[in-house]
């Protein structure tokens, strides 16, 4: 930890670049950030190191992967060791045992008959392919005609062109012409006056499910491959499910033949206290998308699980032809693996899933603290996450969710994400009761500062 947070500081000295401009920053205000840049040059656990070498509380765990903290050593460990090992090997017609490893450690964590898995790189990859196995699964089954994918109002499924046509958010789809055809969209679970300063899952919202029912009216089953939906939608401001929510969705799903797929890329890997959502609402999709936790964010890796008869169903004919035209040149990459090998050693050594299971009650009680403050329009929790919406600057949308933002990060030594005006937290599965403490107190400090 010493020589890390060293190195980091050492490193803050020179690690100023002398230009901006070339880099075009990805969902970033782009000319604001580099007339005052939050740079980030080390972490260590709980914490990133800023270039004038302050110790910052990482919130968010980065951007809700970090889950075992920054910088584990074993984790950097595997890592290294691999990459003296083994750089690179293909996956399409070769191999490398640490894949095969993964998936059985992988496949062992989901639920029921989840128990194949297919790697790629990132959330947006995970979600493009969990979509593409869903029209070729019925295609390869002689349902052709199942080509319409659901997504649902809010919903965020990464920036592919699939994960941006199932997804809800309009700013994310509004200059990317018209997407994927066949998309439609349940609406969204929230609603303010229903489910205000809400701890865990609402009561109120189980028979939105029943969209599903009306989208089926419309479209019909035999035209409908897939369902995708986030069991919390995170990246829109954190909406726990209501309670019956999911089930119902399912159980619409199967009378109807049509694929549910949980979009688990936040969800996964104990930001909920399970290994995955599914486990926690008891609710076996089709598919689950992954990434982010998987490597605690050390290196890039997502995946799908899918149910043995999704795989199964491609099993058939001549042995020697390729069942599914689809990959990546760094799905299962050795060094993604070995990450997600020692990664998940991590999560079960230390029982950090269990360890979020028993914090949330404490990170609730702790997050409702700031009802009340100037501007609170709504506090949702669940599991280790919380969103908070703050009031909007009349005409400036988004203005005081940066204006705390840079708050936090210059004045209070505090990252966390900003949402337009909704303030998101999801820190490392190893915080403390006293690092939650401190978490709120600052937030309370920035969100009376930003009144
Ligand atoms: C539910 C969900 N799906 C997909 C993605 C996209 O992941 P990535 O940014 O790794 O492509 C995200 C990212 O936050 C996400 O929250």
């Amino acid at each position: 930890m010493v020589t890390v947070m060293a190195e980091a500081q050492a490193q803050a000295k020179v690690g100023i670049p002398n230009d901006l401009e070339p880099f075009w920053m990805p969902f970033t205000a782009n000319r604001a950030f580099k007339k005052r840049p939050r740079l980030i040059v080390g972490a260590k656990d709980m914490h990133y190191i800023a270039t004038d070498g302050r110790k910052l509380m990482d919130g968010s765990a980065g951007l809700w992967c970090t889950n075992a903290g920054h910088n584990r050593d074993p984790i950097v460990e595997a890592i290294r060791r691999e990459a003296g090992t083994l750089d690179y090997a293909p996956v399409f017609q070769f191999a490398h045992p640490k894949a095969f490893e993964l998936a059985s450690r992988v496949a062992a964590l989901a639920p029921g008959d989840l128990d194949h898995v297919f790697f790629c790189n990132s959330g947006s990859e995970a979600v493009d392919t969990a979509l593409k196995i869903a029209l070729a699964y019925h295609n390869v089954r002689g349902n052709g005609s199942r080509v319409r994918l659901i997504g649902r109002e809010r919903g965020y499924h990464g920036v592919g062109f699939g994960g941006v046509a199932v997804g809800g958010i309009v700013n994310n789809r509004k200059q990317f012409g018209s997407l994927l055809a066949g998309v439609d969209h349940l609406s969204s679970t929230y609603n303010r006056e229903k489910q205000a300063f809400t701890i865990g899952e609402p009561e109120w919202g189980a028979h939105l499910a029943d969209d599903l029912d009306r989208r089926v009216a419309l479209h019909d089953a035999s035209t409908i491959a897939a369902v995708i939906v986030e069991p919390v939608a995170a990246s829109t401001g954190v909406l726990p499910p209501p309670k019956g929510y999911l089930e119902r969705l399912r159980a619409i799903c199967d009378k109807h033949g049509i694929l549910l797929i949980f979009d688990e890329v936040i969800t996964g890997f104990g930001r909920l206290g399970h290994a995955f959502a599914a486990e926690r609402y008891g609710v076996v999709p089709d598919m689950i998308t992954f990434a982010k936790g998987i490597t605690s964010g050390s290196v890039p890796m997502g995946g799908v699980v899918v149910r043995k008869g999704i795989y199964d169903a491609f099993m058939k004919g001549p042995e020697h032809v390729i069942e599914l035209f689809h990959g990546y040149t760094y799905s299962a990459h050795p060094l993604a693996c070995a990450a997600g090998l020692a990664t998940l050693d991590v999560y079960r050594d230390e029982k950090l899933f269990e360890r979020a299971r028993k914090l949330e009650s404490a990170w609730g009680q702790a997050a409702m603290g700031l009802k009340g403050l100037p501007n609170v329009l709504d506090i949702r929790v669940v599991g280790l996450t919380v969103g908070i919406d703050l009031a909007s600057k009349p005409d400036a949308v988004g203005k005081r969710g940066m204006a705390a933002l840079e708050m936090g990060f210059f004045e209070h030594d505090f990252m966390f994400r900003a949402i337009g005006d909704t303030l998101a937290l999801s820190p490392p599965l190893i915080v403390t009761e006293t690092q939650i403490g401190e978490i709120f107190d600052k937030l309370g400090k920035i969100i009376r500062a930003v009144a």
